[in-house]
């Protein structure tokens, strides 16, 4: 089995104001930072899957085109349920829902299951936080999006490792 999900890596810029964000909010909720390299927003989360599925899902995300677009982050918040703090857009830019849907879409349609939670459009600046962070306005952090990856966790030492990224194009 492999423990994957679909994401979005910020440019260097955007990780580095990120990175210094997550410090400052690991601080005030009581939780730990997200690794500078580690920063991302989920956009499928598929979970454990059998290794010789993988083929499928990388055929299910080769078929979606949308257009780049850019990505503005522009408040932060936290999730009682799993503890974590975030930074996020709400409602996510329309390109992001429709790669979001474009994307399930064609997972669903080769037989993946799917959460059926709304999409959440989130990057996790902290995990095990310790005290709820108000939702607040930040000045907005922004990058360009030129393409997705889909990316296994490294069952023991948890370690990222991309497995293949798919360049965003009109359709
Ligand atoms: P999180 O940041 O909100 O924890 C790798 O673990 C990525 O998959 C993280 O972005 C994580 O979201 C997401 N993830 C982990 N478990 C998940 C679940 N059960 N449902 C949705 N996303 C999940």
């Amino acid at each position: 089995m492999a423990r994957l999900f679909f994401a979005l890596w910020p440019d260097a810029a955007a990780r580095r104001a990120l990175a210094s964000l997550a410090g400052e909010v690991a601080g005030r909720s009581g939780g730990r930072a997200v690794g500078e390299d580690r920063l991302h927003l989920t956009l499928v989360f598929l979970g454990e899957v059998p290794r010789d599925r993988i083929p499928a899902a990388r055929a299910a995300a080769s078929g979606v085109a949308v257009p780049p677009f850019e990505l503005s982050l522009d408040h932060i918040g936290s999730f009682a349920r799993t503890g974590v703090a975030w930074a996020g857009v709400d409602p996510p830019p329309a390109e992001l829902a429709g790669l979001h849907a474009a994307l399930a879409g064609r997972l669903s349609e080769a037989g993946f299951g799917l959460e059926k939670r709304a999409f959440a459009a989130h990057l996790t600046l902290a995990r095990r936080i310790a005290r709820p962070v108000e939702g607040a306005a930040i000045a907005p952090i922004a990058w360009r999006v030129p393409e997705f990856a889909l990316v296994q966790t490294q069952p023991g030492d948890g370690a990222y490792r991309t497995l293949e990224r798919w360049a965003l194009r009109g359709s």
